[in-house]
């Protein structure tokens, strides 16, 4: 059984455009999200409150949101630590994430900490924010492979996910960072949160299509139940903390099957299509989503 309805978290324009290394005008950045909102996407992640020397990309965050917020969406940003709080909060922000992984070498890579050290910043943020009535999303990264430990075993992930939502995170997005997931591996992973109490309603799943497998997985998780998945427009991005890591699942890609399958995601495959060519031409490299290469050279 397949879910009449996917909410689509768009993260172009965070994790899309962390990892370009020209920037991008905060303008165009603005302007990018607008024209995401317009195709009817009603979750757009669009920023990261981080330290502007890790992610120079996302150092306009405070100039971008303002120029954003009074869109009629969803738009959460990311928050690494208390810092990151403070400045979202000053904004007026609603929804923030904060973001663990299942692996010691990728927390240190990304958050300069071991992986406890990560959970005990993250526990007083996630207490202030939802003290606010501020959404919360836990993302876990690299909770299939990891770039320098390989396999990662499903404990290690679980333990993190239980982590997370103790803390009292409203949901979690199961990053597969470097997209070396397959389906079975997915339902194992969905299984075992489950068993663990763990409730699929919760989930929201996270897919880089580095070996052409992000689609197969969110069907399979779809088939589980979950109802949440996160892709990017035109496909864009990687991150910058995990050079194996290839773009997200794109969203054209993922609104054209879910389009087939008949289930409602209230996208506007068309007017997406068109934004990500314009964005494409920002970037002056054209996108790596095979329907938005097969709708615009209709
Ligand atoms: P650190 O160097 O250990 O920072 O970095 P610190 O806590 O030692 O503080 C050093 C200085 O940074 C201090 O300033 C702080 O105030 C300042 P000083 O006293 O020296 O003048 N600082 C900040 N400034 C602005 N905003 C902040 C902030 N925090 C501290 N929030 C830190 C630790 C967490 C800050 C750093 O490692 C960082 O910013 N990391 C972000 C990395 C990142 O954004 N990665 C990409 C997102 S994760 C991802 O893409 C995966 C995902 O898509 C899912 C998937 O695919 O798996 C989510
Ligand atoms: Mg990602």
């Amino acid at each position: 059984d397949l879910p009449p309805k996917v909410r689509i978290h768009e993260v172009g324009a965070r994790d899309g455009l962390q990892n370009e290394g020209r920037t991008v005008p905060t303008e165009v950045k603005a302007e990018f999200i607008r024209r995401l909102a317009d195709a009817g996407l009603t979750t757009i992640e669009a920023t990261s409150f981080v330290h502007p020397k890790w992610v120079p990309q996302l150092a306009d965050a405070e100039q971008l949101f303002p120029l954003v917020s009074d869109l009629p969406v969803a738009l959460p940003v990311l928050v690494p630590n208390q810092r990151g709080l403070d400045r979202a909060l000053a904004l007026g922000v609603r929804r923030v994430a904060v973001f663990a992984s299942a692996t010691e070498s990728f927390a240190k890579a990304n958050l300069n900490r071991t992986l406890d050290e990560s959970l005990g910043i993250f526990e007083p943020v996630v207490e202030r924010a939802k003290s606010q009535k501020v959404h919360v999303r836990g993302y876990v990264s690299m909770c299939f492979g990891d770039p320098w430990e390989g396999a990662v075993p499903i404990h290690q992930v679980v333990r993190v996910c239980k982590a997370l939502m103790d803390m009292g995170c409203d949901e979690l997005s199961l990053g597969d960072t470097i997209g070396v997931a397959t389906p079975g591996h997915v339902l194992d992973l969905l299984s075992e949160l489950n068993e663990e109490g763990v409730p699929t309603s919760a989930i929201g799943v996270h897919f880089h299509d580095t070996y052409g497998q992000a689609l197969a997985n969110t069907l399979a998780a779809l088939q589980h139940g979950v109802t949440t998945v996160d892709a990017s427009a035109g496909g864009l991005g990687g991150c910058p903390y995990a050079k194996s890591a290839t773009g997200n699942l794109a969203t054209e890609d993922l609104v054209w099957m879910l389009q087939g399958l008949g289930i409602d995601t209230g996208v506007d495959l068309g007017r997406l299509t068109a934004t990500s060519v314009w964005m494409a031409a920002h970037l002056d490299r054209p996108s790596p989503s095979r329907t938005v290469r097969a709708l615009s050279h209709k």
